[in-house]
């Protein structure tokens, strides 16, 4: 295949980027999306600030309009994120106990309520975990106690049972202190029947990342008997360095059957978290890096 969404297609997975909806008006952002990919991912409009920014009173607008599209592409939608310590609407700041508890429930059921059966799999709770594997010491951890996430990830079952229920964080690219905490969680979930299908790895990386343990980490989670779906894929760095590194990833994607996709964190270097990194498959001009011709050319050797 000649498009990264197409060859990943021909493996039963998807290949897929984080969109910002305001940008669709953008012709070669448009055009280069809907024609390299099979699944979209929302950077911003589906986060708790933006959806719910007064209690009780929603937001979907940005929302819909990347759903509106992706549907009208054909294309798969990731939902990110419904929990997360970041990001939280200014109202949030100072609930304790049960109105926190209140206010996260109500949330998720209104958010994943909405889209529900539109959504392939959700982002429902996002970095709950410290580089050391213990718990971060966000309001939700702290007012909720330990049973949050498990709360989290109940209610979102409810509200849309046809998504996908992941765990989604950061520097897990390898088998460390971060991932084996997460992966003790995972494994106490299944054991006790809290619904969670998979598990997102970020991947925010530099072409000079450690990378050898990352199929592995990939591996080990699929073993358990989850999903693992690569959600922020992004590589600092330029030229061939960038380039084996993103086959690498690919590769490791591509060995592990439950491995279900990868997406990146946007997908040209002119609108990118970390532009300064150049960090993405199109160059500012929206032309194919070397990455691109790697990532292509290992999803095709699938
Ligand atoms: O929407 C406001 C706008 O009204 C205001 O004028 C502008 C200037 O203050 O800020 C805008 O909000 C920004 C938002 O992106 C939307 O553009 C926030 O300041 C900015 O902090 C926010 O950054 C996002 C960041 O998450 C925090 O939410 C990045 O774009 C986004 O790439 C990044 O993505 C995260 C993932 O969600 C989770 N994993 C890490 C990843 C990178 O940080």
């Amino acid at each position: 295949a000649d498009t990264l969404g197409g060859a990943a297609e021909q493996s039963g997975r998807y290949y897929g980027a984080a969109v910002a909806p305001h940008l669709l008006g953008e012709a070669d952002y448009a055009s280069t999306l809907n024609r390299e990919f099979n699944s979209v991912v929302a950077e911003n409009v589906m986060k708790w600030d933006a959806t719910e920014p007064n209690r009780g009173q929603f937001d979907f607008s940005g929302g819909d309009q990347l759903v509106a599209h992706a549907q009208a592409q054909g294309m798969e939608v990731r939902g990110h994120t419904l929990v997360w310590h970041a990001q939280q609407p200014s109202w949030v700041n100072g609930l304790g106990g049960d109105d926190l508890r209140r206010a996260m429930l109500d949330h998720i059921d209104g958010v994943a309520g909405h889209y529900a059966g539109q959504i392939s799999s959700w982002d429902v709770v996002n970095e709950a975990f410290e580089w050391d594997g213990s718990r971060r010491q966000s309001n939700l951890q702290q007012q909720l106690g330990d049973g949050w996430i498990e709360e989290a990830f109940r209610a979102a079952d409810a509200a849309d049972p046809q998504a996908k229920l992941c765990y989604n964080d950061f520097g897990t690219d390898g088998i460390n202190a971060k991932s084996d905490g997460i992966y003790a969680m995972v494994q106490d979930f299944l054991n006790r029947g809290v619904p969670i299908d998979c598990v997102g790895f970020q991947s925010h990386l530099d072409a000079n990342s450690d990378l050898s343990s990352y199929q592995a980490n990939l591996q080990r989670f699929a073993d358990l008997g989850v999903d693992v779906e690569i959600t922020e894929l992004d590589i600092g760095g330029s030229g061939s360095a960038q380039a084996n590194a993103y086959r690498q990833v690919t590769e490791a994607c591509l060995a592990v059957s439950r491995c279900t996709g990868i997406t990146i964190w946007g997908f040209t270097d002119r609108h990118s978290w970390r532009a300064d990194d150049t960090p993405l498959l199109f160059d500012t001009n929206y032309q194919k890096k070397e990455a691109y011709h790697a990532v292509l050319d290992a999803l095709n050797a699938a």
